[in-house]
């Protein structure tokens, strides 16, 4: 059509007149949109993808159930490599580290010699983004105070906070399952160089080597770009509750506080938007059956991992931090260790109680 052009002149100035004087969501915030497409896009080998070790060529290879950002299948699972005597412990890290790798075990010739090494091994799988900016808003001191590393009430339960010293100064962990990383933006560098093999600049926080050997000079992602990232995981909206008005779904929520399961998945905690009901203290647990055998890292003994939040939970099957457990019923039943008497309460309920709770889960 000949008057094409025009119309989208116009419309593009009425856009601009609109941007101007309305208030732009996180959705059109430019910073959002590029980093989506850096989030979204496969990088190329000219680009630095890929040295030393890669599990894909894009974020969105793993993050995106249900949708961009989200979680990840079991297929995509990652495997970290330790040794820990057979079991007699006591855990060592391999050189190199412990790995973060698709491969089992890992077949790059720099660790190969590590890999013939470790004798226990610990599956993770691809948590979801979603609400992840809430969580870094989310007050060091709510986290802190439902600690209990004592157990002081005599409940089984215990809680503490992952403490991460960075630059000297103690932090409180809590992305990753075993809350290794403080902050979002740590993990934007982390996940770029330990999943990609992508350089991001130096912020001076110590979580991605700065550089990387391979031919492209470093670093591999500009500020702006590595910054990009980091706006578009922190503007990924929460999961919303379905919001179901079934009365099932409000005995569920009674039974899930009666029995215990609040005690470490608490339904809220403050933070600087207010209040994030993400049903997670963010504290570590250790919910193992008695001789589990997986990875140690300082401040986070063999078997302790991060309560999940609940949130969004209908979409991320499967569950737990290998995925051992394919359905809701099972990642309970999966409870072990400090949930022992949880577990235990949830399963002397009447069936029409439990379905009830899986229902009150599945409406989060
Ligand atoms: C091969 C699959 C895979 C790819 C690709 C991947 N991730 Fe992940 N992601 C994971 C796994 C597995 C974890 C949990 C790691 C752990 O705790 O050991 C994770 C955790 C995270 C977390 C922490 C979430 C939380 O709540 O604890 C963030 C943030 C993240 N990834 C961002 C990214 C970004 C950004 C990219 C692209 C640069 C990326 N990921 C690429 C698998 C992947
Ligand atoms: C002692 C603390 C504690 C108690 C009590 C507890 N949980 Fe958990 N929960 C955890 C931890 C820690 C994990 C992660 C374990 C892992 O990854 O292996 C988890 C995992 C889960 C998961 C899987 C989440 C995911 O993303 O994979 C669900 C669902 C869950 N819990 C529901 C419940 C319910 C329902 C109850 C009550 C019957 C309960 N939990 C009681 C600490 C607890």
């Amino acid at each position: 059509m000949n008057d094409t052009p025009f119309v989208h002149r116009s419309l593009l100035a009425l856009g601009v007149v609109a941007a101007a004087w309305m208030c732009l969501g996180p959705e059109e915030d430019p910073a959002v949109m590029r980093g989506r497409q850096l989030f979204d896009r496969a990088f190329a080998k000219a680009e630095g993808l890929g040295t030393p070790e890669m599990n894909a060529d894009t974020c969105r290879g793993c993050h995106s159930d249900p949708v961009l950002g989200g979680a990840g299948a079991l297929e995509l699972n990652v495997t970290r490599f330790g040794r820990d005597n057979g079991g007699v412990g006591p855990f060592t890290d391999l050189p190199g580290g412990q790995g973060l790798s698709k491969l089992r075990p890992p077949l790059d010739p720099w660790r190969e010699e590590a890999a013939a090494q470790a004798d226990c091994f610990e599956q993770r799988q691809t948590p979801t983004l979603l609400g992840t900016g809430l969580i870094d808003g989310v007050f060091d001191a709510a986290i802190l105070a439902n600690e209990d590393p004592n157990d002081l009430n005599s409940d089984g339960v215990r809680g503490v906070a992952r403490r991460v010293t960075v630059n000297g100064v103690v932090e409180i962990g809590r992305f990753g399952w075993k809350a290794q990383i403080p902050r979002l933006a740590d993990f934007a560098r982390d996940a770029m160089f330990f999943e990609l093999g992508i350089t991001t600049p130096d912020d001076g926080r110590g979580f991605a080597p700065a550089g990387d050997g391979d031919a492209i000079p470093d670093p591999e992602l500009s500020a702006q770009q590595t910054a990009d990232v980091h706006a578009f995981m922190a503007a990924l909206p929460a999961p919303q509750r379905v919001g179901s008005t079934d009365p099932l779904v409000a005995l569920g929520q009674q039974v899930f506080g009666e029995v215990g399961c609040t005690k470490c998945h608490v339904p809220e905690l403050q933070g600087v938007n207010g209040s994030v009901p993400l049903f997670s203290d963010l504290l570590l647990h250790n919910v193992m059956p008695a001789g589990y055998r997986g990875m140690a890292e300082p401040n986070a003994g063999v078997g302790m991992f991060r309560t999940p939040p609940l949130w969004g939970i209908r979409d991320t099957a499967p569950y737990m931090h290998d995925g051992r457990a394919e359905t809701l019923f099972a990642a309970i039943q999966a409870h072990d260790g400090e949930a022992v008497a949880v577990r235990a309460a949830f399963l002397a309920r009447p069936a029409a109680d439990q379905n009830a709770l899986l229902l009150f889960l599945a409406d989060l």
